[in-house]
């Protein structure tokens, strides 16, 4: 284990560990990803009373789906889902159609609020404090994520206790504990999101590349993180000239 990983794990596990003492209900929200793979092996490994939901937007691989079944397996934990309301899609649907995802950004937004970000909303009713799995170095949008921030849009703190990991030390981790992963990884998808969105990418390229491809990096937000692009110590402004990695 590298020198870095040895003292950012325990640290990950303390934040993990004191969240639980310090809310009566904390809530960790899993993509299925990497990262919230470490975050649900170290909830399993210790037992953790820490409830976990996935915003199941009707819209993920299968393969994405079929880690449900294996966590349970490993882990006896089962994973909630939490699913768009079908009214609101039928609203959306009459007001777009699903392509123009890839017209508009607001477009896409709109159908990211649909189907993630009030969902998420409602997974987080009666909790006071959530967990995620972003990491600093995944994206510009997050070099600057902190490792607790006051979620503004819920009004709840929000920890990302894996903030300061390396992708190459969520692999060692991933591997070295045998942690079930998406199959999706061994085919060029470090990161995943819903099928239509995602795809693979080419070796070299950045590990958020494949998400939402068309569009520039600094929009590759869906609104579940809104302080990553509200944060005043990264004007959009700033955002806005950095050039494209796709
Ligand atoms: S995002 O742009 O889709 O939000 P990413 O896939 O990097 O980015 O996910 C970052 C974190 O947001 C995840 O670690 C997880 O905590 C949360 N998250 C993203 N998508 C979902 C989802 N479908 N269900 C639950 N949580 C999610
Ligand atoms: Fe819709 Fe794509 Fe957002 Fe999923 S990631 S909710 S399919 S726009």
């Amino acid at each position: 284990m590298s020198s870095h990983l040895s003292s950012v794990l325990p640290t990950t596990l303390s934040i993990l560990e004191a969240a639980v003492r310090r809310h009566q209900r904390v809530v960790f929200a899993t993509s299925l990803g990497k990262e919230d793979m470490v975050l649900t092996d170290l909830i399993g490994r210790h037992g953790l009373p820490i409830p976990i939901f996935t915003l199941d937007t009707g819209k993920l691989h299968t393969e994405t789906l079929a880690l449900l079944d294996d966590i349970t397996a490993r882990y006896a934990i089962e994973i909630e889902r939490m699913v768009p309301i079908q009214s609101e899609l039928d609203v959306l649907a009459a007001q777009q159609p699903f392509a123009a995802i890839f017209e508009s950004v607001e477009a896409r937004r709109a159908c990211c609020n649909a189907r993630k970000v009030r969902p998420l909303a409602r997974a987080l009713e009666g909790a006071t404090a959530w967990i995620t799995g972003q990491r600093r170095a995944q994206s510009i949008t997050r070099a600057h994520l902190p490792l607790s921030e006051h979620d503004a849009a819920h009004g709840i703190e929000k920890l990302n206790p894996l903030a300061l990991w390396s992708s190459e030390e969520v692999d060692f981790y991933l591997q070295h504990n045998h942690v079930p992963i998406n199959a999706l990884h061994a085919q060029g998808f470090p990161s995943i999101g819903c099928a239509p969105c995602t795809r693979a990418i080419a070796p070299g390229e950045d590990e958020r590349a494949g998400r939402w491809w068309w569009e520039n990096p600094e929009h590759k937000e869906c609104g579940l993180h809104g302080n990553n692009v509200n944060n005043p110590r990264r004007p959009l402004t700033q955002l806005a000239t950095t050039s494209r990695t796709v």
